[in-house]
Parts: structure tokens; C-alpha cells; sequence
């Protein structure tokens, strides 16, 4: 391997995304496996991660499967334990699962309130928690959260979400001060629109899609695929002095606001 693969390879490393059974985790789950890594997905239903499993193996690439629910606090910590069992390391975690509820501030139960938080910053912290002995152990990890433009540039009636991602965007610079001299770093990439199941409603909108294409210079909603070199670069050797940062992949959006 020479410099230029040693500086972008994933070769050796064990990933665990969550939420990659489609979508965004399944897209930077898929490009960690093409850089080398063994991939863990995790999803909430096993069976959605068994046909991803077959794709990986068909094209040559590496993984295996840990479903759990990560806002399962148990339910965590016996996946994590049973990947770092099976694999013997966690090197790089990207916190991708989440949910939308779309709906105005004052219509929102406190359960349903709850829920969006939960998942996108709770369970970031619960995965994370459990996947940092084995990477401090290792004098190596990448931590890697899922933000989003909504912080910047919010659409209407997303409060909880925008909140949420608000939470994990603030949590990435105050846990790299902390992992840091622990060989560990922590970043987040933030999508803009990307057209997958969360944002059907919106993507299969034409007028929306109209409205929105005015804001993105780029002129094309983004795919999954866009955010597999981000994740890629962010846990790579080569991404080893970016820590604390948030990576915007929107093909312009947040700079024509
Ligand atoms: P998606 O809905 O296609 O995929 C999300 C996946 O997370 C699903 O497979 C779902 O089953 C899983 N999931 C949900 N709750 C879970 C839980 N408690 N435990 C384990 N897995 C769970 O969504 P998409 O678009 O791929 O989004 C992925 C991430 O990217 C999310 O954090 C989302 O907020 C974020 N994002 C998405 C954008 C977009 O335009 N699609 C833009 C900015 C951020």
C-alpha cells in the first residue's frame, strides 16, 4: 500500500452505523465497506439488514449485522458489547438513525416530542457511550454524528428535529475537547436535502422540489451516495487532525440562503 492508500483507506477497521438498513446509513455504510472497513450495520428490524448483507457479500465487500433500537439503553449496550465480542473493536461509529414528525410546535405531544429527541440525540449518546471504551482502549476512534441544515436554515413545522439536531451538532465540539487525547475524534456532517424515505413526502412534491431547486446551486436533490466520501474522509488516517467539525454536504443550500 503506498502513502496516497494508506492516507484514504478504511482497510482494517471495523465501522458501526446505525440506522443503515437504508438511506443515508445505508449509502455511507456502503462506501466505508468499498474504502476497507468490515461494516456493522444496525437497523431496528433484522430482516431489512439481511438483503444489504447479501449486496455487500456480492460485491465483494465486508459486514454483518447487529440490530437494536438505540434508544434502548440495554438493548445498546448488549449490541455494542456483542460487535466488540464478535469483532474484537469498534474504530469508527456514525450515530446516522433517525425520524422525522412533521408538524407545527403546538401540535406536538410530549410524547411525540420525546421521540424525535430521543432518537437523534439520545441514542446518539447511548451508542456512543457504549462504543467509546473499546476505542479509547485502542488509542483510536471516529465518532461521527449526523447534523443537518435545519439547524442553520429550519423549513416550518420540523421543531423537534431541528432541536434535536441542534443537540448532536453542539454535542460533537464538546465531546472532541474530551476524546481528543484519547487518539479519538468526533465530527458530524450535516445533509442537506437528500431525496430518501424520510423525505418522500417532499421529494415526490413537484412544486416543493420547484421551490427548493431555487435554493440548491448545485440543481439536483442529493443521494445517499453523496455522503459516502464525507464519512469516508472524517474516519480515514487522513482526516485524523479534523475534529470538532461539522462538514456540510448540500450542494450549496446553506451558501444561496
Ligand atoms: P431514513 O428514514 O431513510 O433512514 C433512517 C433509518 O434509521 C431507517 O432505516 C430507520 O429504521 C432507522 N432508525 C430509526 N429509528 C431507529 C432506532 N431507534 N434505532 C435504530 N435504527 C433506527 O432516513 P435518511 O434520510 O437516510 O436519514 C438518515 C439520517 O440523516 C437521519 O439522522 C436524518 O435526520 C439525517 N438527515 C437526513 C436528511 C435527508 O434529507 N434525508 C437531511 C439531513 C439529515
Amino acid at each position: 500500500m503506498d502513502e496516497h492508500e494508506r492516507t484514504f483507506t478504511l482497510k482494517g477497521r471495523v465501522a458501526l452505523v446505525t440506522g443503515s438498513a437504508r438511506g443515508i446509513g445505508w449509502g455511507i455504510a456502503r462506501g466505508m465497506a468499498q474504502a476497507g472497513a468490515h461494516v456493522v450495520l444496525n437497523d431496528l428490524d433484522p430482516a431489512a439488514l439481511a438483503p444489504r448483507l447479501e449486496e455487500l457479500s456480492a460485491g465483494g465487500l465486508e459486514g454483518s449485522a447487529c440490530a437494536f433500537d438505540v434508544t434502548d439503553e440495554a438493548a445498546v449496550a448488549a449490541g455494542v458489547g456483542r460487535i466488540v465480542a464478535e469483532r474484537g473493536r469498534i474504530d469508527i461509529l456514525v450515530n446516522n438513525a433517525g425520524i422525522q414528525k412533521r408538524k407545527r410546535f403546538v401540535d406536538f405531544s410530549y410524547a411525540e416530542w420525546r421521540a424525535v429527541i430521543d432518537t437523534h440525540l439520545h441514542g446518539a449518546f447511548l451508542v456512543t457511550r457504549a462504543a467509546l471504551p473499546t476505542m479509547s482502549a485502542n488509542r483510536f476512534g471516529r465518532i461521527i454524528m449526523i447534523g443537518s441544515v435545519a439547524v442553520q436554515s429550519p423549513k416550518a413545522e420540523i421543531p423537534a428535529y431541528a432541536a434535536a439536531k441542534g443537540g448532536v451538532t453542539a454535542l460533537v465540539r464538546a465531546l472532541a475537547i474530551e476524546v481528543a487525547p484519547l487518539g479519538i475524534t468526533c465530527n458530524a456532517i450535516a445533509p442537506g436535502y437528500i431525496a430518501t424515505e424520510f423525505t418522500r413526502v417532499l421529494h415526490t412534491d413537484e412544486s416543493f422540489t420547484a421551490k427548493l431547486m431555487e435554493r440548491v446551486p448545485a440543481g439536483r436533490w442529493g443521494r445517499p451516495d453523496d455522503l459516502a466520501a464525507a464519512a469516508v474522509y472524517l474516519a480515514c488516517a487522513g482526516g485524523e487532525f479534523v475534529n470538532g467539525s461539522v462538514l456540510t454536504v448540500d450542494g450549496g443550500f446553506l451558501a444561496s440562503g
